[in-house]
């Protein structure tokens, strides 16, 4: 028998996929009304373990108990009859269905009328308080919607040991503490919660209890009230960290790029983007913030030669490149990655390996048939150790590595191509804190040989740090370019939501 008082535990679990021990002899345990946080580095096996408790993997090793009963999870069904539910990384939702639809899906919901079923629905979204018009469908909704109706699609079928991986790294903070709310009403109404997060101030603000996994262990669990940011990282990298961003002081600014008086015009009449004027200097990084479709997006996608601009002029060394191709854009030596809130889409092949995924840029002057695979290689080794990215090789394909790992693999394919101009937005979205900072170090030493580097940021803390330049976008329009070292971080905040600083205030000096 188990210990009677957790809602779920696990015991021993190990996993092996071919040569990676993915999770090694793993212990954990969640009671009734608690929220535990599942903490580890990208590739620590988190996904994995979760995967196992809702029956898309089976352990080879090891026994999980639910109210102290050893119980076999042999398909999701299993898990969802157990009362386990999860909300992927990546939803799952049939998109031209309506929220309703998608949640009675496969369950005996479908022969109720209609009536009955909205309400439901609303029975269930009162309970907890969401807000969510069950009509809508998929497709119209933002990425929160669709993560509150996967939510209600679990607890619509009895779940009450909720699993929710990685949940905000696609959520604004806003959002975050919408979800918080939800999670905390879950909570007193005695559903058992794991959250998996990387970003430590959640972990503190809404955990009763952290249980750190690094490299397929479970290494401890903590108290949150008895724990902080920076052990906690600790526990998760295994030795003393410190966490430090640098921002290195170049001369010899030459303007690279210069955007003057550039609009895109959406197919509905509106500005995307409206009159953006900036440059961007060899050596420097310049820090881009806005709240979430404040025209970051076309903006990259401006710069790279995927939209073309409706009005203005933009040089590359005085060079006019409105109307390249993306492909010419890349020739230059102007690359960019942006990594989307879901994280797919990121311009992988999922079935090649790293190696084969650095030849699909240009990066090398090949011509004819006979690919030259030697720098690509050298380059997938070179991110494999820079990165810490954990692959058994360079050959294996990218779609078994885990998400965060995914990303680095891209991202450090844009970053380590030494870019003249680098657009790089929300390159650590997902990431965990140790491969976070190491993307900083990688994008500190593009700039001190002399790259010019367009950062695209979500956390305020960090872009002060790194950036010599913040250009503040609101509604597809520059509500300022300041130096970060003259601003509060609540001067930033109030030009996010359109508000200018007093003149000459935050004013950047040559
Ligand atoms: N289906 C799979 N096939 C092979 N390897 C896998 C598979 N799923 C995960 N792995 C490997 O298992 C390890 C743990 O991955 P994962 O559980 O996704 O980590 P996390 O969620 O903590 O980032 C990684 O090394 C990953 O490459
Ligand atoms: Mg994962």
């Amino acid at each position: 028998m188990g210990n009677e008082s957790y809602a779920i535990e696990c015991r021993g679990i190990t996993k092996r996929f071919g040569t990676v021990l993915a999770n090694d002899n793993i212990n954990l345990a969640v009671r009734k009304g608690e929220i535990l946080a599942l903490l580890g580095e990208n590739g620590a096996g988190k996904t994995t373990l979760m995967n196992m408790l809702s029956g898309i993997y089976h352990p080879d090793a090891g026994q999980i108990f639910i109210d102290g009963n050893q119980v076999s999870i042999n398909s999701p069904n299993d898990a969802s009859d157990l009362g386990i539910g999860m909300i992927h990384q990546h939803f799952k939702l049939v998109d031209v269905y309506t929220a309703a639809e998608n949640i009675i899906l496969g369950t005996s919901g479908k022969l109720k009328n209609k009536k009955l079923l909205k309400e439901e629905i609303t029975e269930l979204s009162d309970r907890y308080g969401f807000n969510i018009d069950p009509d809508k469908r998929i497709y119209d909704m933002s990425v929160s919607e669709k993560q509150t109706v996967e939510i209600m699609k679990v607890l619509y079928r009895g779940a009450n040991i909720l699993i929710l991986d990685e949940p905000t790294a696609v959520l604004t903070p806003q959002e975050t503490e919408r979800l918080f709310v939800i999670l905390r009403r879950m909570k007193e109404q005695g559903n058992a919660i794991i959250i998996i997060t990387h970003k430590l101030n959640e972990v503190m603000a809404i955990s009763d209890r952290v249980t750190i996994l690094r490299k397929g262990r479970s290494v401890e669990t903590v108290n949150t009230s008895e724990t902080n940011e920076k052990h906690l990282t600790e526990l998760m990298v295994g030795c003393a960290v410190d966490l430090l961003i640098e921002c290195p002081e170049m001369d010899n600014k030459e303007k690279v790029l210069e955007l003057y008086h550039v609009s895109v015009i959406n197919p509905d009449g509106s500005r995307a983007l409206n009159d953006v004027s900036f440059d961007i200097r060899s050596g420097e990084v310049l820090g881009i913030v806005g709240v979430a479709g404040s025209g970051q997006k076309e903006l990259c996608e401006t710069i790279a030669g995927l939209i073309k601009p409706n009005e203005g002029t933009m040089l590359y060394r005085k060079e006019d490149i409105v109307g390249k191709t993306p492909a010419e854009i890349i020739k230059m030596g102007i690359f960019m990655s942006f990594v989307p809130e879901d994280r797919l889409g990121m311009g992988l092949v999922s079935g090649m390996g790293m190696t084969d995924n650095m030849l699909l840029k240009k990066y090398n002057d090949n011509k004819g048939i006979f690919v030259d695979r030697k720098p690509a290689k050298e380059l997938a080794d070179r991110l494999v150790s820079k990165l810490g990215i954990m692959t058994p090789d360079t050959d294996t394909p990218v779609r078994m590595l885990s998400g965060g790992n995914v990303q680095k693999v891209l991202i450090g394919r844009e970053i380590e191509s030494n870019p003249n101009v680098l657009i790089t937005a929300y390159p650590v979205r997902g990431l965990d804190i140790n491969s976070s900072y190491m993307v900083y170090d990688l994008i500190n030493f593009q700039k001190m040989k002399g790259a010019a580097i367009v950062y695209v940021g979500e956390d305020l803390d960090v872009m002060r740090l790194l950036s010599d330049r913040i250009l503040v976008l609101c509604a597809g329009e520059v509500v300022g370019i300041v130096d970060p070292k003259k601003v509060t971080k609540e001067d930033i905040g109030l030009m996010m939501a359109g508000k200018k600083l007093a003149e000459g205030v935050g004013a950047y000096e040559q």
